[in-house]
Order: C-alpha cells, then structure tokens, then sequence
C-alpha cells in the first residue's frame, strides 16, 4: 500500500512535520490546496508550496480544492510528482491532456456526493483517482463508509494501470476496508501527524 502523508493538520508546524515526512517511509507528501471556494477554508499558497518543494524529500502529491482552472496552471509550474484537481469543476478533457502534456501525472478527485459517471469519460486519460471519504476541507474527519460503495463500482470499469487512492478518515480501524475495495494509496493526516513517530502510523496502513 502506498501511503501519501497530508500536512494539513500539521500546519502550524509545517516545517517541523515536513522533516518527519522526509525521514519516515512515506511515499509521498500530499499538499492540500484550499482556495476559499470550492471549499470554505484557504490553504497553502503558491509560496509555501514552492518552499516545501524546495525542501521536501518525498515526491510531492499535490490535491487543489479550486475551482478555477487558472490556479490549476499555477500549480502544476511547481512540476509536482501528482498533481489532483476535482473532477467537479472540468468539462471536457483538455485540462487534463495539458497538465499530461507537461509531464506531470493527473489525478482526478471526486468528492462524496459527486456520482462516479462524473468519471467515466476521462478514465482512459488519468494516472489517478482520488475518492474523498470526507467531506473536503479540514482533517480530522469521520471516515463515510459509502465511500467504499463507489469505489467497488467504479473498479469494474477503471484500467487497471490507473491508481486507486481515498482520501480522509484513514487510520488503523478504516485501512482493511480500503484494501479490500482496492485502493492502491492512501492518504492520511491526523492519524499520522498526531503521532510523533510517523513511522508507527505509517507501517499500520501498509
Ligand atoms: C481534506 C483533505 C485531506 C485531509 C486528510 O480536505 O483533502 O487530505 O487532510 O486528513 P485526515 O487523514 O485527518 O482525514
Ligand atoms: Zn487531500
């Protein structure tokens, strides 16, 4: 299982978290973008993530909470290993064909209420989807089991090349459900962070 750390919880000690993040088994750093639109809350500026991809080890797995498209571009000039915007604000696969184009690997993130058809036309252009079991926002969320639901159905038709990867409320009693849909990633925060030995947290998920 890949684990992805999200620093979100962990904000007000970026640089203290990152540190950890650089010396645990993680495999990636997850950046979550916060533009005070799609969601009510705004987080990590384009400096900041500049900054802790100058200083980050782990490859970065960046997730914007925007709505405009603008702000897409302006991140993925960061040449993150991931970069995830949501499939709410697309119409058509251009975006993603750019942000390919650049290099950079696309994910697609869909949030609870949002129905998998949402997905279907882009899935042959993807690296990625990212399934939010929490409402997007803050960390340190209750895991929503329908979640789950949504993924078993959307496998049936998703190309195998394509990573599976769920997004808030993981920690030591949600991970044997992920596996068993399928997930290949996960991404977690407060139960990482809240512990000052990543590893210990991380090696439950794997
Ligand atoms: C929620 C974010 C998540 C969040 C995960 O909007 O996308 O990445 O930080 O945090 P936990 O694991 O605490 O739910
Ligand atoms: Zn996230």
């Amino acid at each position: 299982m890949l684990v992805s750390v999200s620093v979100l919880s962990a904000y007000d000690n970026l640089l203290s978290a990152i540190n950890k993040v650089n010396s645990s088994s993680a495999d990636y750093l997850h950046i979550d973008v916060m533009d005070g639109v799609f969601v009510n809350n705004t987080k990590f500026p384009i400096d900041i993530v500049k900054k802790i991809s100058a200083i980050s080890k782990k490859p970065l797995d960046v997730h914007l909470m925007v709505n405009d498209i603008k702000t897409v571009l302006e991140y993925a000039s960061l040449k993150p290993d991931y970069l995830t915007f949501h499939v709410e604000i697309i119409n058509d696969n251009k975006l993603i064909k750019f942000i390919k184009s650049l290099g950079i690997k696309v994910g697609l993130a869909i949030n609870p209420e949002t129905n998998i058809n949402k997905l279907k036309p882009y899935l042959n252009d993807i690296d990625l989807v990212l399934f939010m079991s929490v409402t997007p926002g803050q960390g340190g969320q209750a895991f929503k089991e329908n979640t789950l639901n949504k993924i078993k159905r959307l496998k049936k038709v998703l190309p195998d090349n394509v990573i599976i990867s769920i997004d808030g409320g993981i920690n030591n009693e949600t991970i044997d459900k992920c596996k068993n849909v399928g997930c290949n990633m996960v991404v977690s925060g407060s139960f990482i962070t809240n512990n000052d030995n990543y590893n210990e947290s991380i090696e439950k998920l794997r």
